[in-house]
């Protein structure tokens, strides 16, 4: 056990997790097909091949994740026993709204999300709930073209106002887009990044697509989000005023791979690329650079006066952030590298520090510089730490006649990372309020449909078909984080 600096009394510790990573029940009590139910499983090698609808035979790991739909109640008393004081996961946006352009929403899913959030607010836990974690309607897509299309925005507000005003006396933490940032970099071609501007945006290019015309609809989609969310800020903080929302961004820490300016330049536009989707949130506009992008290549080019009125008027309360791992940057030439040819860098391994199985860099120390620079993009901003966690293969073994994990890895990474984090509270005053880590109970892996790539303290008993009892144990990480909770920080 570390001894780390001990963080103040009212800060939020707990986990999350998304509901198509965990609910299952994919169509029952009148949920329509979201844009995660046509997602295939993948693994490390091969990626998540997005079917058109659901086709019979294929192995599609959300339609069961790990049966929370029936398990909430005894898997949240489970996060009370460690002493969690919050808990993030997201509404299925097609439990409430189906297709999504139904003027009506599904009562069975409000009434399902009813339950779940009042069961969090009798163990002691506030709920911090995402709107749209990589799951929208698959009507949307087939029938609009995903959020390319303005009328996107006004579905997604209808369903806002409807959660907002059934749960406005029981959630006071909001998500708008879970990592809204990660579709940017789908400009090298590949299946991570099919993934990712689908997730997202549902949006799925025909082969031979060129980066242009991806560029255009990314920023186009991006844009109809952001305006999306800000119009969510705006009605939500007419439906409660003591609302807190906020935006929600994927941080990876960048490095230059060599002391070259080129490198360090194209350091600076990789987070650019990314960085400003933050800024529109926080800021309610563009950054130059972008407004320039955009003048310079016509992407993003069906906009309005009443969406920059709408963005300058719903900037959000807080910022949200996942964080796994750190990159490095390297320029692949000497000419000036620019956002319109995001091809002019390339990410390499970073040989001074080890990598998860799945190749994900741990870099404990990137946190705190990422809090750090976060605080001097925008100071004083509360920033909660919604996602960071070590996805590992575990070993379910027999202890003393009890099944358990002995999850040592997991343990030294967070604690590593919480050790930082605390840093950057202490030392550098960094406005911190939460710390929710990635995913306290096993769950599909979003990024390969995989169980066995698992983050939980809650060992999950089922495999990458679905085969299995799907019973909860204790990993030695359950007592360990329950720990950390206890003496705020203190036992690592
Ligand atoms: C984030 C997502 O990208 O990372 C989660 O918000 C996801 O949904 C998490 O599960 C970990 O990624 P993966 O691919 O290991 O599940």
């Amino acid at each position: 056990t570390k001894k780390g600096l001990q963080l103040p009394e009212d800060f939020l510790w707990g986990g999350a997790i998304a509901a198509h990573q965990a609910e299952g029940y994919w169509d029952a009590d009148g949920k329509g097909v979201s844009i995660a139910d046509v997602l295939t499983a993948g693994s490390h090698e091969v990626p998540r091949e997005i079917t058109d609808g659901v086709i019979a035979g294929k192995n599609y790991p959300n339609h069961h994740g790990i049966y929370f739909y029936k398990t909430y109640k005894e898997d949240l008393a489970m996060m009370a026993e460690m002493g969690f004081k919050a808990f993030r996961t997201s509404i299925a946006w097609t439990r409430i709204f189906p297709n999504g352009d139904e003027d009506q929403p599904n009562e069975d899913g409000l009434a399902f999300y009813d339950e779940m959030f009042d069961t969090m607010l009798e163990l002691g836990i506030e709920p911090v709930i995402t709107l749209q974690h990589f799951e929208m309607p698959y009507h949307l897509v087939t029938e609009y073209g995903g959020w390319t299309n303005r009328k996107v925005i006004d579905f997604f507000e209808n369903y806002t106002r409807v959660v907002f005003e059934r749960y406005k006396d029981k959630v006071k933490y909001w998500i708008t887009h879970n990592e809204i940032s990660n579709q940017a970099n789908q400009t090298e071609v590949s299946g991570l990044s099919d993934f990712l501007i689908w997730t997202n945006s549902g949006l799925k290019f025909a082969a031979g697509t060129t980066i242009e015309a991806r560029q255009a609809a990314m920023y186009q989609a991006a844009h109809n989000e952001l305006v999306a969310s800000a119009r969510a800020v705006r009605i939500g903080h007419e439906i409660n005023p003591d609302f807190k929302i906020g935006a929600m961004l994927n941080v990876a820490t960048m490095y230059p791979a060599t002391t070259k300016p080129a490198d360090q330049l194209a350091v600076q536009k990789a987070r650019q690329q990314r960085d400003w989707f933050s800024d529109v949130h926080i800021r309610g506009a563009y950054p130059n650079e972008l407004e320039k992008l955009f003048e310079r290549t016509g992407w993003r080019s069906d906009v309005t006066d009443q969406d920059f009125i709408d963005l300058a008027a719903g900037k959000v309360d807080y910022l949200s952030i996942s964080y796994y791992a750190s990159s490095v940057i390297r320029a692949k030439d000497d000419d000036d590298s620019e956002l319109d040819a995001a091809t002019r860098w390339e990410a390499l391994p970073n040989d001074q520090i080890k990598a998860s199985d799945w190749g994900w860099a741990i870099d404990p120390q990137g946190l705190r510089y990422a809090l750090n620079e976060l605080n001097d993009l925008y100071p004083g901003l509360p920033i909660m730490i919604v996602e960071n966690g070590f996805g590992a293969y575990d070993e379910l073994i027999e202890k003393n006649g009890v099944k358990t994990v002995n999850d040592d890895y997991r343990m030294a990474y967070l604690g590593e990372h919480i050790a930082e984090v605390e840093k950057a509270v202490v030392n550098d005053g960094i406005p911190v309020i939460g710390y929710l880590s990635w995913a306290p109970i096993d769950i599909v892996s979003a990024g390969t449909g995989e169980m066995k790539k698992r983050y939980g303290y809650i060992y999950v008993d089922l495999d990458d078909f679905g085969e299995g009892t799907a019973k909860r144990y204790k990993k030695a990480s359950f007592n360990w984080y329950q720990q950390v909770i206890a003496s705020r920080g203190v036992d690592l």
